[in-house]
């Protein structure tokens, strides 16, 4: 229950209905657990006398009306209790729900890489609605059934007085500590499972999700069997875990229901030898049963608060994850347009602790020169280029651009300022137009063209079936990979920033269409400052700096000319791709 308390702060939006819901929850519940058997006590006796029966009709008509009007009022009270309990508790999820989602879109990418997509997918999916359950369950019971409980031990209590029945009264009290204790046994049981059981939905959410991208390699490896048999068995062990939940989340209400049941034949036993009347037993009874109503829904209810609270601690995981990567507090103020120097001084990094990836690095490339990364698969040039925009940190040495630290720069200074093409660009399943619109999100319709004819993109859109207008699937999956590569360009080249990030941006083109985008690249990168990583050297000659990496580190550094006497690394890998000659 406390664990919930943080997230009150959200309903303040939704004062007026809760003050509303609270208002008719109060009437649901007294009117229920005091007025029934106030009703039953008063009226009774004057319809079942043992003399003759003399009440004129329309007083009995009324007395009997009596009762349909309480549950009226009940149902109608309760109802709206309900939905304006329920309309605050979806919308206080509605917001945790979009908090949750601006919290994905700032952890830094190390975040992803630690954590798999499809639990990631889960928690935001199968948990918020885990925690609506929860939130809507208690929304009917939370404040009625503590009330009702509340009107029928007022109704005891004043019977108890009446009837000098203080042992009756503090017996029924009695019963309640007595429903507690399986209550609070069952929670802890169930803690543990309802946490086990979110974590194996993650599971299968992450098993479905990384199986359907790869439906192609199920396919070409002869996967299929293995894969449901991998799925199988984890939805065995949820099969097992659930029923634990069933068992534990069910065993409450029969318990209490029992305990309830003690109390009665104990009220049964007293009121025989205190000589109370059948009305006044028969209201004791309705009160009786007022009370353990609320008693077992509550227990219900901790169940349920308890399989809340386990998806709650799996959402709060990724809340309170700490933003590494985020704006200074004070930052460097800078003008729009950033030169483009940018400098690696001592950097060191390492994706997992203790395995550097780069070993101090240190390297200066001057605004507006195009400068290629070259070295062996896994040197360390895609990581050398993510440092950049910083969507990962340093953990040694620093990154300047113009001379500032990264990390005194906001965010979106610097990552306006670079335009990426990523060694596997991502398009987004929209139309070709909007996704090359997010380079520049303010370009006329004339400079996306121009971009795309650059990127020698406009010919292909041109002969889709809808041209701009053709919607390109997920991740782009309608278009060939050259086609994609070309819209990933021509999204760069939009963007106009001093900065140009080139990781493999051509590798997926035909040799002909590399040598036109060559030619483009050499109008746009005027001015620019352009990291190039490419493993052909066409791309790489003509650049006027090149670096050399090897195993995390720069080993050379100069043109090709110079690089190709002085550098043994560079002089092989340059003879082998061009066969030795
Ligand atoms: N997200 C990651 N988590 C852990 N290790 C990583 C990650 N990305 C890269 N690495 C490791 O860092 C090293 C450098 O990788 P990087 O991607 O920078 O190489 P690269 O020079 O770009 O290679 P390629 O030419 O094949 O693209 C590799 O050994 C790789 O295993
Ligand atoms: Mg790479």
């Amino acid at each position: 229950m406390k664990r919930f308390l943080p997230y009150l702060k959200y309903l303040r939006g939704h004062r007026t209905y809760l003050v509303f819901a609270l208002i008719c929850g109060a009437i649901s519940g007294l009117v229920f657990g005091r007025g029934l058997p106030v009703v039953i006590n008063t009226v009774f006796p004057r319809i079942f006398t043992d003399g003759p029966r003399t009440l004129p009709t329309s007083e009995i008509v009324g007395y009997a009306l009596l009762i349909p009007l309480i549950f009226f009022i009940r149902a109608l009270t309760g109802f709206l209790n309900n939905y304006f309990m329920s309309r605050c508790g979806i919308g206080v999820l509605e917001t945790l729900r979009v908090e949750l989602y601006r919290q994905l879109q700032h952890l830094p990418l190390s975040y992803f890489g630690k954590n798999r997509t499809g639990d990631l997918l889960s928690r935001l999916t199968a948990d918020t609605q885990v925690v609506q359950q929860t939130i809507t369950s208690s929304a009917s019971d939370l404040v009625i059934q503590p009330l009702t409980l509340v009107g029928a031990f007022s109704f005891l209590a004043t019977i108890a007085l009446q009837h000098d029945g203080v042992v009756l009264f503090l017996a029924s009290l009695a019963i309640v500590p007595l429903c507690v204790l399986p209550v609070r046994y069952v929670g802890k049981k169930l803690l543990k499972r309802a946490d086990e059981n979110q974590r194996l939905l993650g599971d299968i959410s992450d098993l479905a999700n990384q199986n359907l991208m790869g439906a192609r390699e199920v396919r070409a490896f002869g996967l299929e069997e293995k894969e449901v048999d991998l799925f199988q068995r984890t939805t065995r062990r949820l099969f097992l875990v659930q029923m634990k939940v069933v068992k534990y989340s069910q065993v409450l209400s029969p318990t209490i229901e029992f305990i309830a049941s003690l109390g009665i034949a104990f009220s049964l036993y007293y009121a025989y030898n205190a000589g109370i009347s059948l009305t006044v037993f028969t209201s004791i009874l309705t009160a009786l049963f007022a009370c353990y109503e609320p008693v077992k829904k509550l227990g219900a209810l901790h169940g349920q608060f308890t399989r809340g609270a386990a998806s709650l601690n799996r959402i709060e995981e990724i809340l309170h994850e700490p933003i590494s990567i985020k704006d200074p507090p004070q930052p460097v103020e800078v003008p729009r347009r950033l030169r483009g120097e940018i400098a690696f001084e001592g950097v060191e990094f390492d994706y997992i602790p203790g395995e550097p990836v780069l070993r101090s690095v240190t390297t200066r490339i001057p605004a507006g020169t195009v400068c290629a990364l070259v070295g062996p698969s896994g040197a360390g040039k895609t990581t050398f280029a993510n440092l950049v925009p910083r969507f990962y940190e340093a953990t040694g040495g620093r990154v300047t651009v113009d001379g500032h630290d990264v990390r005194d720069l906001r965010l979106a200074d610097l990552r306006r300022n670079i335009a990426l093409v990523s060694q596997d660009p991502v398009l987004f399943n929209d139309t070709i137009y909007q996704n090359l619109l997010l380079g520049r999100p303010d370009a006329t319709r004339e400079e996306v063209m121009a971009a795309a004819i650059d990127a020698h993109a406009d010919d292909f859109i041109r002969n889709e079936p809808d041209g701009y207008e053709t919607v390109v699937g997920e991740r782009g999956s309608r278009l060939s990979g050259g086609q994609k590569q070309r819209l990933a360009l021509a999204r760069a080249f939009l963007r106009n920033a001093p900065i140009l990030i080139l990781d493999e941006a051509t590798s997926a083109l035909d040799s002909q269409s590399e040598q036109l985008i060559q030619e483009a690249l050499r109008k746009l990168v005027v001015g620019k400052t352009v990291l190039i990583i490419a493993h052909r050297f066409s791309t790489i000659r003509d650049a006027s700096m090149i670096l050399v990496f090897d195993r995390g580190e720069i080993v050379a550094t100069g043109n090709h000319g110079r690089l190709y006497d002085t550098s043994p690394l560079y002089r092989s890998l340059y003879d082998r791709q061009h066969g030795a000659a």
